[in-house]
């Protein structure tokens, strides 16, 4: 039977790479996000490909829009066994004195408690499953803070807590728990919706960094992670482009 795979914010970036990259891998996957639009041309696009995936419109900040996903993944054609929790970003470059109660709360809401709503709704059906595995895209802010970047990376510390404190819990049933770190990838969406759709600022980022991380590099971690053999646990995988050494310290030409 095929399995199926949930992948969170699968309408942009990292998410919708995931789930081409998994379609082809063999799964059926179940992508959601808000942007049903979106959701439902990269599934004509997998479909054409070969593969097969479903468009299930989720806010991962609302119960309801959660149970709706998990009634979606019950109707699937197949176990659920994999669920990429990775709806989040980041929203302002504020310092902690001024920064935005509004972007720590939405940042907080759709990387943290996105994420425990997700997992709670699934993990019935993963443990199910007999052999389930949760991926959780934190960041390389989740263990790394930087100037500007205090409501982001209290966000994904947040969330890397929320991984290595559900691998505990979960230890002796049949569900694994990995977290993948990535440092800079370069997407359409992140730095548009961290500066508020500024893209000169959103270019800024990634100024004269000859190769950062692409989606489809975080995708190929995510599958690699997930089609080890289930009693291959990657705890933690921390990926960055060769030119960012750290967070602080990133090789730009010119
Ligand atoms: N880009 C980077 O440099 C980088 C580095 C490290 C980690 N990350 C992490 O990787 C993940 C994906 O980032 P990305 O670069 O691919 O960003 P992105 O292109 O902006 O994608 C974010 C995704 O999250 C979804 N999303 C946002 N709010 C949501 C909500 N309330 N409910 C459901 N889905 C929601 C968006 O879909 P809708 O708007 O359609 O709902 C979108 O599909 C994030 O967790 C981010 O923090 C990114």
């Amino acid at each position: 039977m095929t399995s199926v795979a949930v992948v969170t914010g699968a309408s942009s970036g990292i998410g919708a790479a995931t789930a081409r990259r998994l379609a082809a891998e063999g799964f059926h996957v179940l992508a959601a996000a808000r942007r049903t639009d979106r959701l439902s041309a990269l599934v004509a696009e997998i479909e054409a490909a070969g593969g097969t995936a479903t468009a299930v419109a989720c806010d991962v900040t609302s119960d309801e829009s959660v149970a709706g996903l998990a009634e979606a993944a019950a109707r699937a054609p197949g176990p659920v066994t994999l669920l990429v929790n990775n709806a989040g970003g980041a929203r302002g470059l504020d310092p902690v004195e001024s920064g935005s109660v509004g972007d720590w709360q939405w940042m907080y809401d759709v990387n943290v408690l996105g994420t425990l709503r997700v997992t709670q709704a699934l993990l019935p059906a993963l443990e199910a499953s007999g052999a389930g595995t949760i991926v959780i895209v934190s960041s390389t802010a989740g263990f790394t803070v930087y100037e500007g970047g205090g409501g982001y990376t209290a966000a994904k510390h947040a969330q890397t807590a929320v991984a290595g404190t559900l691998r505990l819990e979960l230890c002796g049933r049949p569900v694994r728990v990995i977290e993948i770190d990535p440092g800079m990838v370069k997407t359409d969406e992140f730095g548009l919706v961290r500066f508020g759709g500024d893209a000169e600022k959103a270019a800024a980022v990634y100024a004269g960094v000859a190769e950062p991380l692409v989606a489809e590099d975080v995708a190929d971690c995510v599958a690699w992670c997930a089609t080890r053999p289930q009693h291959v646990n990657v705890d933690r995988l921390v990926v960055r482009p060769l030119a960012q050494a750290a967070q602080h310290k990133v090789h730009r030409a010119g």
